[in-house]
């Protein structure tokens, strides 16, 4: 089952806009219920202002109606083993468990499985604010 979401975050990776970083990424995003939502990195000129794969993906999936995320996979073609950033892990965690697993991939597919819990430990969360 990794393997085609593996296709999925390279064939939207496919789609990325990435004028000046030349470094596209994908990412693939499956809920429990089996549904697949994907996502690819956009630039802008105003650099700050671009975002991620893994975030155009999670834009999806919320106006999809949303959902438990069972797995993720994220590929960039410049880098094996492309690993979400940091602000990525926070957004991705919102709507993860701990053990939701993550896929980093190269060109031939998934090379490591690990979970968000291990991708973000002690993270910041929303039951902190009450
Ligand atoms: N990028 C992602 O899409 N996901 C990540 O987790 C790491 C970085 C993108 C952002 C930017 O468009 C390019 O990779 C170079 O940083």
């Amino acid at each position: 089952m990794s393997h085609d979401l593996f296709e999925a975050a390279k064939a939207a990776m496919a789609k990325a806009y990435a004028p000046y970083s030349k470094f596209p990424v994908g990412a693939a995003l499956r809920t429990e219920d089996g549904r697949v939502f994907t996502g690819a990195n956009i630039e802008v000129a105003s650099y700050p202002e671009g975002w991620c794969a893994e975030t155009t993906a999670l834009g999806h999936y919320i106006m999809a109606g949303g959902g438990r995320i069972t797995e993720i996979a994220v590929f960039a073609e410049r880098t094996a083993k492309c690993s979400p950033c940091g602000g990525c892990r926070q957004r991705l965690a919102e709507f993860c468990r701990p053990e939701t697993k993550l896929y980093l991939c190269d060109s031939g597919g998934v090379v490591e499985t690990v979970t968000m819990g291990d991708m973000l430990p002690y993270g910041f969360q929303g039951d902190m604010l009450k």
